[in-house]
């Protein structure tokens, strides 16, 4: 009976990345977290996995996120891939947040390194995580213990996370959108855009659509099932369709882009903004007359 044939990423880049890791870390790290009971405290039963989710292996590893395995290595993988550094790519999205907000929320948190540093750029803001895999969550938890930040792991779809309409002024996700079939996406942003407050920001930092356009072969080698999907689609577009203004996406060194959003303001709130600034109201500026 033929054997199927080793995928490319475990082909090249597992054998690589096995070079790079320190197991024995690893191993110690794995051991020193309850996961059963981590894993129990953080699922939340009424949570419905989407199909896409459990019939995937995201990068190369079975199961997907929903295992130890995918929870233990995210990390020291991920740091390897994001060039010219971890740190200075999800600092692009840290910084271009406006404002002091109160409420931010993560979604595809994973183990929670951007959660981190949001909650370190505004210690005053109550943060909170949201991801689909508990063991992600687990790992994004102790992680934060650890450090000492005070953030909130929560269980949930980001499609449809339960949490009431307009309660943060900053909503992000950090490499989530590669991951999810475009239709997935858009309902993300759709959720997103209810959980705004007016005149809030939405953030995504993820690969940058362009580039994966342009080098057929990265989508190849990392084997994410939707990676191609994704870089055929345009965030962009995906915003101003799901309702958002001032809707820009720049890029992040070669590999990575943000796109930025805002949930517009109510008319009436935008037009006290243009008198206090000594502008036309919006609805009193004219329509452009046909030529
Ligand atoms: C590539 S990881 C990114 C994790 C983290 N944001 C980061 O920047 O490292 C994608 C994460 O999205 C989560 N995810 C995928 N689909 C999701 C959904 N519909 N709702 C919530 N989380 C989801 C996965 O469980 C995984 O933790």
């Amino acid at each position: 009976m033929a054997t199927p044939s080793k995928t490319l990423f475990e082909q090249f880049l597992a054998p690589i990345f096995s070079h790079l890791i320190d197991r024995d870390a690893l191993v110690r790290l794995r051991d020193s977290i309850d996961w059963e009971t981590g894993v129990a405290e953080f699922t939340n039963p009424q949570v419905i996995y989407p199909n896409y989710y459990k019939t995937s292996n995201f990068h190369g590893v079975k199961n997907g996120y929903l295992s130890t395995d995918a929870a233990l290595t995210y990390d020291p993988i991920t740091q390897y891939v994001l060039p010219p550094g971890e740190t200075w790519v999800r600092e692009s999205l840290v910084k271009a947040i406006q404002g002091v907000p109160r409420r931010i929320l993560d979604l595809g948190c994973g183990t929670g390194t951007t959660t981190q540093m949001l909650k370190r750029r505004f210690p005053g803001a109550e943060v909170m995580g949201l991801d689909l895999s508990p063991q992600m969550l687990v790992m994004a938890d102790h992680k934060a213990r650890a450090a000492a930040v005070e953030v909130t792991f929560r269980h949930g779809n980001a499609m449809a996370t339960g949490l009431p309409a307009a309660a943060f002024d900053v909503v992000c996700a950090t490499l989530l959108f590669h991951e999810t079939p475009p239709a997935v996406a858009k309902t993300i942003l759709a959720e997103a855009f209810r959980l705004l407050t007016p005149g809030g920001q939405l953030l995504v930092l993820d690969g940058n659509q362009r580039t994966l356009r342009a080098t057929d072969w990265l989508s190849t080698i990392f084997e994410e099932p939707f990676i191609r999907d994704y870089s055929q689609g345009n965030v962009d577009a995906w915003l101003g369709y799901a309702g958002f203004e001032a809707v820009r996406t720049e890029d992040v060194f070669w590999l990575n882009q943000l796109s930025m959003a805002r949930k517009p303001l109510p008319l009436v709130e935008r037009n006290a903004a243009a008198e206090a600034e000594d502008r036309p109201a919006p609805d009193q500026i004219p329509l452009p007359q046909p030529a």
